[in-house]
């Protein structure tokens, strides 16, 4: 499974990648804002930081402004993944920008029905909103688990890009479930490490080991 990272904080996404966990990046409008970052600015920067795909969105709601949009951004960087929203003018635009040789990531995915219409509009990526679909009392992960046996069913090749990552829960049933990607967000990604039978362990392990008096170095 590939790990992207859910923000637009640089400094995050090149401490997570010294470790290697960065196969990409996704950002939306709200984590723009909440860098405080001009957006090309900071996308360029991203885009300079990591190798794998990087997520930039388009903010127009119709099928030409998300064209001029994509192309711009397009412009960036070889590894912008140009997001667009799951909407017709959004998988409209999917289709254009994908036969033009972008990488698309379609947006705000909430159905089956809705991932189907991305595959055939041709994107790479689809992003099925997990967190969000929980917040409402529905399974998220039932959607990741849907997506999944449709598209291996006919052999798309979109990959399943499970986003809204509220947990260390999600990731790991993300990839039970089949998804190709996992978007955290920084402090997700951290917790993946943490287990309190590790630090218990560790302890205990510490202690005797003090007790021998022996050193390694
Ligand atoms: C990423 O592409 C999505 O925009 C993001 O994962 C949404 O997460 P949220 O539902 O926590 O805002």
């Amino acid at each position: 499974m590939k790990f992207f990272v859910d923000t637009a904080e640089v400094s995050d996404i090149l401490e997570l990648d010294k470790l290697g966990l960065v196969d990409g990046v996704t950002t939306n409008p709200s984590l723009v804002k909440k860098s405080g970052r001009d957006f090309i600015e900071v996308i360029r920067e991203i885009c300079e930081a990591v190798a794998g795909p990087v997520s930039a969105e388009t903010v127009a709601l119709d099928y030409e402004g998300m064209l001029a949009e994509g192309r711009k951004l397009g412009q960036l960087a070889s590894n912008i993944a140009i997001k667009v929203p799951l909407t017709w003018d959004g998988l409209k635009a999917c289709r254009t920008l994908t036969e033009e040789g972008r990488m698309v990531n379609v947006t705000l995915c909430f159905s089956a029905n809705q991932a189907l219409l991305a595959a055939k509009a041709g994107a790479t990526f689809i992003s099925p909103f997990v967190g969000r679909l929980d917040d409402i009392n529905l399974d998220g992960m039932e959607l990741i688990r849907d997506i999944r046996t449709i598209y291996d069913n006919y052999g798309f090749e979109t990959e399943i890009l499970a986003a809204s990552i509220r947990g260390a829960n999600h990731v790991s049933e993300a990839a039970l479930a089949g998804a190709d990607v996992a978007t955290c967000p920084p402090a997700v990604l951290k917790t993946l490490a943490s287990h309190p039978l590790t630090d218990k362990g560790l302890a205990a392990f510490l202690k005797d080991w003090e007790a021998t008096g022996q050193k390694i170095v």
